[in-house]
């Protein structure tokens, strides 16, 4: 099929996410990709300065990962996953135990980062339910969470023009007040207040960096606050390291910069290199202790289909050694000390504040481009302006961001700057 051919059967037959059916903009046909790059059939390059929605953390189509899953495809594509294991999936655990807290007893396999907090949840509420406590019913969350697009997960995410259809539909939760250096003193007073509820169950979070809430960042010492005072009262915390495992705030989890561990991880995205979809809901010994019987109705029952897929899990085993590798580490650090350099820049700029950089996320906000929702005028303008340009950015709202994948080159990350100062210079 030719691009138009392409475009015009995608119009006529696929609904994209987060997209109006009636919409300006045609789905640009991608052929192929290598690293950083996107190759349309047009024969454009676009630069993924996102990672594709955050995944692709070692770049496309990585020959590594896709020989892992070549030849785990000719061997075991597929296993029903109850009453039958396989290696792959054993070995995957057995890695994220290396990565995981000292504590940590179980994985539990899914499909996406969604579903990961599905399980989560699940595996939260029935810990109180098991222990005959099912009194304790009450999540609190932040204030601007974005923790996915299925019914719990959007219950424990912010009420916004997203979910609004589906508000009715929604379990109450407790909101917090995000923390900043201006108010944390009242914010740990309200979550003192919070987990002293009889009926507060667990605290769920995006440690250090709330994604697509607007790459906003609060600091290891208020998440290690929050974290102690909650496990002081028992409160089950729920770490969402969908966005921010694998590196992407400079250590391998966002948690691993504090002194408290989480009881339940949330891991997704990054973990397969952006191959193939894959969810993992960690816990430890504390929370698996309550399901530790042989009675079924205290087992947790949750399963989909495709849960721990070989093919899947050897993608994920295949990306957890690319992780590993000193190279992996040493580009982390090195788009690190890139965007530093950026920001130097960026703090000259008039239309620029809110500058934040953690690990490879850079963020900045707007100044004086109206509106800043999702649905502005400013996302409106800057999406196509990039394009047009080779660059793939999504802002959100008017915060625009860069989260690269690990490979990216210093050549590509300086054609993104440039094109990022030339806007701001431009408009
Ligand atoms: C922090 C966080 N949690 C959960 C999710 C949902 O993951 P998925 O889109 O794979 O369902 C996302 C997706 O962006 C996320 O950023």
């Amino acid at each position: 099929m030719n691009s138009a051919e392409i475009a015009k059967a995608d119009k006529d037959l696929i609904w994209h996410p987060f997209t109006p059916l009636i919409n300006p903009f045609e789905h640009i046909p991608v052929k192929s990709a290598k690293g950083a790059k996107l190759f349309t059939h047009d024969g454009q390059t676009i630069i993924d300065a996102v990672s594709s929605w955050w995944v692709n953390i070692h770049g496309h189509a990585n020959e590594h990962i896709a020989n892992a899953i070549h030849k785990q495809a000719l061997e075991l594509e597929h296993v029903i996953f109850a009453g039958f294991t396989h290696e792959p999936a054993v070995k995957l655990a057995k890695n994220l135990m290396t990565i995981l807290p000292d504590n940590y007893s179980k994985i539990f396999f899914s499909d996406n980062g969604s579903t990961s907090i599905e399980v989560a949840l699940k595996m939260a509420f029935q810990y109180w339910y098991n222990q005959d406590q099912s009194h304790k019913t009450k999540i609190i969350a932040l204030d601007g969470a974005y923790h996915g697009d299925t019914f719990g997960s959007m219950s424990v995410s912010e009420r916004s023009g997203f979910t609004r259809p589906f508000f009715p539909f929604l379990f109450d939760i407790e909101t917090l007040d995000f923390p900043t250096e201006e108010n944390f003193e009242k914010v740990l007073a309200h979550f003192d207040e919070l987990t002293k509820d009889e009926a507060c169950a667990a605290f769920i979070f995006e440690p250090l960096v709330q994604g697509a809430g607007g790459m906003r960042m609060y600091t290891p010492d208020m998440l290690q606050q929050l974290v102690a005072l909650a496990q002081s009262r028992g409160v089950i915390c729920i770490a969402d390291e969908v966005m921010t495992g694998w590196g992407r705030t400079g250590t391998t989890f966002a948690c691993d910069q504090i002194e408290a561990n989480p009881d339940i991880t949330c891991i997704s995205k990054g973990i397969t290199g952006g191959a193939l979809p894959l969810g993992i809901t960690a816990c430890n010994g504390k929370i698996e202790s309550a399901f530790q019987s042989d009675e079924l109705s205290k087992a947790l029952l949750h399963g989909h289909s495709y849960t721990g897929n070989p093919m899947i899990c050897a993608a994920a085993n295949a990306s957890f050694e690319i992780f590993a590798s000193a190279e992996c580490k040493a580009n982390i650090q090195r788009i690190n000390l890139s965007h530093q350099r950026f920001v130097e820049k960026l703090e000259s700029v008039d239309k620029v504040e809110n500058i934040r950089l953690r690990g490879t996320i850079v963020a900045f906000d707007l100044k004086g481009f109206g509106e800043t929702g999702y649905d502005s005028d400013a996302r409106k303008k800057i999406y196509p302006y990039f394009l047009e340009r080779g660059i793939l950015i999504r802002p959100l709202g008017n915060v625009i961001y860069l989260l690269p994948p690990y490979v990216i080159t210093d050549e590509e990350l300086n054609q993104i700057y440039a094109a990022i100062l030339k806007f701001l210079k431009d408009n």
